[in-house]
């Protein structure tokens, strides 16, 4: 579905040494604005909040990470914001922040018209969360357009990531366009059905086959940008994958 009929709009800026990806997710109906992980040149997300007319009312986190966070301080000086986090990635986390509204997977934000529910994803970081808006998902460090975030760092746990994306996999629909936190494909954005054909992550069922994968194969044999990787490729390498 394009942005073009939905109550709102979704404006990707790429941000900073590491490829992040922050986004603008404007309210046609009230002019209010998300942004969705403010980092590294927060001016710049100002300028596209102005050219579209927007207000920022709210921040949404996907998760803790410096990359992902170091514009808060700045868009709070700029805008009356609201802090939008998982609860479990506030308490990881460990920060003090002003007016931060805690979510549990599930709950939804209202932003003027637009909807936008909250899921609780970890793997990456305990309280990672990816954004459902009408047929579009913001991943974070989740899901990557033939990828995912990495398990090894401070509060990773592979076997939840597995699970993860097993669970987004399954319940969400084909069509649905994914924006994910980094830019470490040759495109930015990319479907769910393009991402169970392709994404090598997506096409385990044996958890410690995933786990093997995530932890010591991939980043030995797989560089940026990702391309797709088949079922059959995996299955070369780890076996038949049914599920157990
Ligand atoms: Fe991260």
């Amino acid at each position: 579905m394009s942005t073009e009929t939905a109550p709102f709009e979704i404006d990707a800026l790429e941000l900073g040494p590491m490829e992040n990806f922050v986004y603008l997710v404007r309210d046609r109906a009230s002019a209010r604005a998300a942004v969705v992980d403010p980092a590294w040149d927060v001016p710049a997300v100002l300028r596209r909040a102005e050219e579209k007319g927007a207000r920022i009312t709210d921040i949404l986190l996907t998760h803790s990470h410096y990359d992902h966070i170091n514009g808060i301080s700045a868009i709070l000086e700029a805008c009356d914001a609201r802090i939008h986090l998982l609860k479990s990635e506030s308490r990881f986390w460990g920060r003090a922040l002003e007016r931060p509204t805690l979510h549990h997977g599930g709950d939804v934000i209202g932003l003027g018209e637009t909807r936008i529910q909250v899921l609780h994803t970890p793997g990456h970081t305990p309280g990672s969360a990816c954004y459902r808006l009408d047929g579009h998902l913001l991943t974070g460090d989740t899901l990557f357009v033939f990828g995912c975030g990495r398990c090894d760092l401070s509060g990773g746990d592979p076997e939840a990531m597995f699970a993860t994306l097993k669970d987004l996999a399954e319940r969400l629909p084909g069509d649905i366009t994914i924006h994910p936190g980094h830019n470490y494909a040759e495109k930015s954005v990319s479907r769910m059905d393009e991402q169970r054909e392709g994404n090598p992550f997506m096409h385990f069922r044996r958890r410690d086959d995933f786990v093997e994968y995530r932890m010591r194969y991939h980043d030995r044999h797989r560089d940026q940008p990702y391309h797709p990787v088949s079922r059959t490729d995996i299955e070369a390498i780890f076996g038949p994958q049914r599920e157990g």
